[in-house]
């Protein structure tokens, strides 16, 4: 496994296991020892995926030292601002129950974020957040919200895949030595991505299925990947990329790829009220 620095010096493993959509109370439990024994060192989870406790419970099981083990997860839209994002920190903490967590985000940018990471940051320089970070900042979220910051974010999580490579924000993240991370790196599966000539040619030079070219194309692209599988043989798969690398001419044509858009567009009108509404999390 590689890792990757972030500007605050901490480092994150390149691969990671998200756990969206995945239950809590035994199926989270489940799919994270199952992870952990793969091979995985790095579990991507969020306040709004309510299941927080199972990772925890999987984490101290796993018998493998806390410290080999990078946990994120998300404050949700309900705790911006100050006094109510310390709440949501501490409810985190509490379900987690990991001591500390790796890396948290502010998993959607609308509303008092400058509250919240300031609580955040607090929270940092207390050591129960090892590095923060955000989520879903465009271009124009990024430039209404980073520069109120006095901690510069580690990570900013979008939507990425060859089709969708970000150059705009990436343009403005790497002025702040901010890294990217991949949600949706497989295209959540698009076989438009998976089935495209210029990867299906590359996995059969190097013996690889195309979800391994593209994350493969991920990581050598200083991204942070965070392929999803319920299938055991694609879970082990998708982390055995670093036996083998892209030359720069085949890196040149996966760039190529960029279509410039993806299915997500955060700035879109009525985004915030639709995921406001979305649902309450409970302590
Ligand atoms: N921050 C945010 O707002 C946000 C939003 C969405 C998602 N996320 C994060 O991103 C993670 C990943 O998202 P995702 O699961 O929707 O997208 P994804 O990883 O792009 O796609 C998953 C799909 O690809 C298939 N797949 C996996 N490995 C493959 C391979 N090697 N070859 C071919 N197909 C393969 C899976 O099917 P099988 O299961 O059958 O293998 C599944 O249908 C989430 O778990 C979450 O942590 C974050």
């Amino acid at each position: 496994m590689e890792w990757i620095t972030f500007n605050d010096g901490n480092r994150i493993p390149a691969v990671g296991f998200g756990v969206f959509m995945i239950p809590n109370n035994g199926p989270t439990y489940e799919a994270v020892l199952a992870a952990l024994k793969a091979g995985y060192r790095h579990i991507d989870s969020a306040a709004a995926y309510f299941n927080e406790e199972d990772v925890g419970r999987a984490v101290r099981d796993s018998g493998i030292p806390r410290e080999e083990i990078f946990v994120t997860s998300k404050l949700w839209l309900q705790d911006h601002g100050y006094e109510q994002a310390k709440k949501g920190i501490a409810r985190s903490l509490r379900k987690l129950n990991l001591g500390y967590i790796d890396l948290y985000l502010v998993h959607q940018p609308y509303g008092d974020v400058a509250g919240a990471w300031k609580a955040m940051e607090e929270a940092k320089a207390e050591g129960k957040i090892r590095s923060i970070g955000v989520s879903n900042m465009t271009p124009a979220l990024w430039n209404r919200f980073v520069p109120q910051f006095e901690t510069k974010p580690a990570v900013n999580q979008v939507e990425f895949n060859p089709l969708f490579q970000q150059k705009e924000i990436r343009a403005l993240m790497n002025e702040t030595g901010t890294k990217l991370e991949a949600w949706y790196p497989l295209g959540h599966g698009d076989a438009s991505l998976l089935s495209n000539p210029v990867i299906t040619q590359l996995a059969e030079k190097y013996g690889k299925n195309a979800g391994q070219i593209i994350l493969r194309f991920e990581v050598q692209d200083g991204v942070i990947t965070l392929p999803k599988s319920t299938n055991p043989e694609r879970i082990r798969t998708n982390l055995d990329i670093f036996d083998f690398a892209l030359t720069d001419e085949e890196m040149e044509k996966m760039h190529a790829l960029d279509t410039g858009k993806g299915t997500h567009n955060p700035d879109a009108p009525g985004v915030e009220e639709m995921l406001r509404g979305a649902f309450v999390i409970e302590d």
